[in-house]
């Protein structure tokens, strides 16, 4: 990257750290995860530990800031903290020996769960609780003592005269949780994302009736300012000091000498934390000695004497009640497991998608397993490994349709994909797929027009197609049940617009077997119009990059079809472009093959993908031995190492290939 990237990308990651802490501290709704964030951290401190010479604001010397603007806040009389994160074991074996090193001596650890809540700051003097405040922006917290005193178990008065911060975190219990939010989906309520953002939320409720009904807990772990010379000699001696003056502490904690105890207590952790009741998303590791705490000090965000060891995903283990099988818009069938409800990170899982027919073979499921489940990238929940031992005698193998489950039609199965079709082309499920696919967002983008609208308008007999859209009475639409006018006026304005969609999204929407977006634009860009695509011969749709026999051959299937031959009659009509209309800046890529990876720092991939295609060049979706040059961004992954094992794939930067365009044009 060049200077000038490199600046660009420091800017970038600064504004993106800050929106997220936003989100996450001031509105408590969180976009990404955790780990995702802590990436977003981790690459921007590496990039200013290479690049110190370049400014930039001081985004990681902040913590993030819950605070409300109209509340009363109060200044922390000793800055509130935050830790720096490992996420291996053995990188916190490094900080220790590192630590071991600078100190001549390997010292002692107090180790501890990292509660997943939300900061706490208890300020006593003279023995007697003075006030409570939030976390805030790590200087200056937000007032939330009458609301705090709602929780159990808080001692008013400590048997300490000096001036002390106490400070902890305040969880909803996860049992609790689940239920309340069952009652708030229940009352059509937006539940929340997960336990920590409910306790943010509830400890800033302006009602303290509402607060008294959200059963908050809290633990306590450390000390803030502390006005006499310090009377802890230990954290331990401080975990067991609080618990003496009544504060709740986690009976989790242990101190450790070696390696060993630092492992098994790191692994036991993260085994045992499905089993509690409170989220728990690492391991705080602390040099046990106050009196080194002083010597080591603290770096702007977090002190050098604390580490937090971050867990990997959740896996947890439920139930497999059964298997559904649902027909999307080509006709192939999707197993869908349905789970006993379990929680993991953060939500509760009650189903996952299965690939095919092969998996549940593959895993060989029974009705009524217990199966193991992780949220992939901590989104999506995705089945690992049937645990055998505990399947019940005489369970059922989960049987397989050989007939369409909504129409009865019979399967037919693609062997390569290894996906089984329903092969009737009037299945009612596939049609309404076919509709919620056109008003898709990277399709027709038809804002509202989801799976229950087009399940209704085509219950309704307001549509039976998706030309249909384009000739809905809106009279009848007013007139159904919890529309009403507003939401039939939005329908109409967002399928009015959608008639503005350029013609690569509306090849995409057709639903063409095998032809995701990036097809689609290839398609459009070689044919420019859908006359021209219509009556294109195996051989002309061969030249489109990424087209082979199989994609040929559905396409020509797909207009071979008169139904489909008269839906794009009708879209005509109806006024949507069937011609491609680009601005062709050059030919200087022509005959060069492109795929991006990664995050490019100066452009948005989708817009590289247009300046590759206005000066001639053809965007691939995967990396073969046809791609010409790989674009590399930030945190590329696999398809970086597919091309570089190629060896046949020309490997560039983004700043490259504008050289490359400067060069040529
Ligand atoms: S000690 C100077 N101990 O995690 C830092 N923090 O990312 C003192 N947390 O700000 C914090 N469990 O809100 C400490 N056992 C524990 C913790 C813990 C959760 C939170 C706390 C802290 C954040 C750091």
């Amino acid at each position: 990257m060049t200077t000038s990237q490199i600046k660009k990308r420091i800017q970038f990651l600064c504004a993106e750290i800050e929106r997220h802490n936003r989100l996450y501290y001031a509105e408590a709704s969180p976009e990404i995860a955790d780990y995702e964030y802590d990436l977003l951290v981790q690459e921007l401190q590496d990039l200013q530990a290479k690049h110190p010479e370049i400014q930039a604001p001081a985004v990681l010397d902040k913590v993030g800031d819950d605070l409300d603007k109209s509340a009363k806040t109060i200044p922390h009389k000793e800055r509130m903290a935050s830790l720096s994160n490992a996420y291996s074991i053995q990188e916190v074996i490094a900080w220790w020996d590192k630590i071991a090193l600078e100190l001549g001596d390997r010292p002692q650890l107090c180790l501890e769960p990292k509660i997943d809540g939300f900061g706490i700051n208890l300020f006593y003097s003279s023995g007697k609780l003075q006030y409570a405040t939030t976390r805030g922006d790590g200087s200056v917290g937000e007032d939330v003592t009458e609301n705090f005193l709602t929780l159990p178990h808080i001692p008013r008065e400590i048997p300490l005269q000096s001036d002390i911060e106490i400070r902890g975190e305040i969880y909803f219990p996860i049992k609790a949780f689940l239920a309340m939010n069952e009652s708030r989906r229940q009352n059509e309520e937006k539940p929340f994302a997960n336990p920590r953002n409910a306790a943010a939320g509830s400890i800033k409720l302006k009602d303290i009736e509402m607060v008294k009904a959200r059963p908050l807990r809290a633990f306590f772990y450390t000390a803030g300012y502390i006005a006499d010379a310090a009377p802890f000699g230990s954290q331990d001696e401080l975990l067991r000091w609080l618990q003496d003056s009544g504060f709740p502490v986690s009976d989790k904690h242990k101190v450790c000498q070696d390696k060993d105890c630092l492992i098994n207590f790191c692994n036991q952790m993260e085994e045992q934390r499905a089993r509690l009741d409170y989220d728990i998303d690492g391991v705080v590791i602390k040099i046990d000695d106050t009196a080194l705490h002083h010597k080591l000090g603290s770096t702007a965000k977090s002190p050098k004497w604390a580490i937090a060891y971050k867990f990997k995903p959740e896996e947890k283990e439920t139930l497999l009640k059964r298997v559904d099988f649902q027909v999307g818009r080509t006709g192939a069938i999707t197993p869908v497991a349905i789970l006993e409800p379990v929680y993991i990170s953060g939500t509760t899982v009650s189903r996952s998608t299965l690939h095919n027919f092969d998996e549940i073979r593959r895993l060989n499921l029974h009705e009524g397993d217990t199966i193991r489940l992780i949220k992939s990238g901590e989104i999506i929940p995705k089945i690992l490994a049937v645990n055998k031992d505990l399947r019940p005698a005489g369970a059922k193998p989960i049987s397989l349709p050989d007939k369409c489950p909504v129409c009865g039609s019979p399967l037919s199965r693609e062997e390569e994909a290894a996906i089984d079709y329903c092969s009737s082309a009037d299945c009612p499920a596939q049609l309404a797929r076919s509709i919620e696919h056109f008003a898709s967002r990277d399709a027709m983008d038809i804002l509202g027009l989801g799976t229950a609208l087009v399940a209704r308008l085509l219950q309704e007999g307001i549509i039976s197609s998706v030309a249909d859209l384009y000739r809905i009475d809106y009279d009848k639409v007013k007139e159904l049940e919890r529309i009403g006018e507003k939401s039939a006026r939005n329908l109409q304005e967002a399928i009015q617009s959608s008639k503005t969609k350029n013609f690569d999204r509306i090849l995409y929407a057709l639903g063409i077997r095998h032809v995701g977006t990036v097809t689609a634009r290839n398609l459009a860009v070689h044919f420019q119009n859908i006359d021209a695509l219509e009556q294109a011969s195996a051989q002309e749709l061969s030249e489109v990059p990424e087209v082979g026999d199989k994609i040929a051959e559905s396409i020509s299937d797909y207009f071979a079809n008169p139904k489909n031959h008269s839906l794009i009659r009708e879209l005509k009509k109806q006024g949507l472009k069937m011609s491609f209309e680009s601005q062709k800046e050059s030919d200087s890529l022509a005959g060069l093959s492109f795929l991006v990876t990664g995050s490019l720092s100066n452009i948005s991939r989708k817009d590289m993908e247009s300046l590759i295609i206005s000066h001639g060049g053809k965007i691939l979706s995967g990396v073969s031995k046809n791609l010409d040059y790989l674009i590399v961004g930030e945190k590329p992954g696999s398809k970086l190492t597919k091309a570089e094992k190629l060896g046949t794939v020309r490997i560039i930067g983004e700043d490259e290939l504008i050289a490359m365009l400067e060069r040529k044009t």
